[in-house]
């Protein structure tokens, strides 16, 4: 996928995004401002604000980073929108006065960073910015690689007599690489919204915050602090200042 930069998901996907993902689990803006404890929050790849304005809503002192104007855009659009800072830039390196009691990234935008050394970069920003008693929460899911057969796969999102929703990825297992293209086919047209992603194992993420001086200290299967086991799909990681 040739031209594709930080900016290119959010660019291409904006103007649907919040028709296809406007949906949100409450046990995350319950869990994400008990986190806060009562103080500022961070949100990297912020987008339309799907997380960050209910937390706002509830409360919470929310600012974000995003590398699309026109996600932002949309944030800025919507009731409150306007009222949250945001940084316009990469959230694999970012410089900010302030420091957060609470730094998030959410819905698998980690694995927006294409290569492991941006996402050790993230982990060291993200430590730079953290209050001394701050933790930062990850959510991503569990690579599974059985889902490829010679390296692609294809699934049906949704299919009705007017359309067909298509999810095209490919995989590089060296890279740790996905490459998508979500495929909406109608009678009179085709539109293309395509994404890249880096996976990492829960283990190597880990190890990458370890390197950046931070510390896993909870590790759940769901927002509602199921335990994390072998059948999880997802994990909502929790990671504390070094001693
Ligand atoms: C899947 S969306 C998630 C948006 C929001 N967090 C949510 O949960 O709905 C990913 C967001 O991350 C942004 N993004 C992706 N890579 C980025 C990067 N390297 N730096 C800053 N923003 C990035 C995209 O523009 C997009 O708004």
């Amino acid at each position: 996928m040739e031209e594709y930069d930080d900016s290119t998901y959010g660019q291409r996907i904006a103007e649907v995004y919040d028709a296809f993902y406007m949906d949100y689990d409450p046990a995350s803006i319950e869990l994400l401002a008990e986190l806060a404890r009562g103080g500022p929050a961070l949100e990297l790849g912020i987008g339309t604000g799907r997380i960050a304005l209910p937390l706002y809503e509830k409360g919470v002192s929310v600012q974000g980073i995003d590398a699309s104007e026109a996600m932002l855009s949309q944030l800025r659009a919507k009731p409150h929108g306007a009222e949250i800072e945001v940084l316009t830039g990469s959230f694999a390196e970012f410089k900010l006065e302030q420091r957060f009691s609470l730094i998030y990234v959410v819905f698998n935008t980690f694995f927006g960073l294409l290569t492991q050394e941006e996402q050790v970069q993230c982990f060291k920003s993200v430590r730079e910015h953290l209050s001394p008693e701050g933790v930062f929460l990850l959510e991503v899911f569990v690579p599974n690689l059985c889902r490829f057969v010679n390296h692609q796969t294809v699934r049906a999102v949704s299919v009705s007599p007017s359309g067909v929703k298509l999810e095209v990825t490919q995989v590089d297992p060296v890279a740790q690489q996905l490459t998508t293209q979500h495929v909406l086919l109608s009678q009179n047209e085709t539109r293309l919204y395509p994404v890249k992603l880096r996976y990492a194992w829960p283990t190597e993420l880990n190890l990458m915050a370890q390197i950046a001086g931070l510390d896993l200290v909870q590790r759940w299967g769901s927002w509602s602090k199921e335990a994390f086991t072998k059948n999880s799909q997802m994990h909502i990681s929790v990671y504390k200042l070094s001693e």
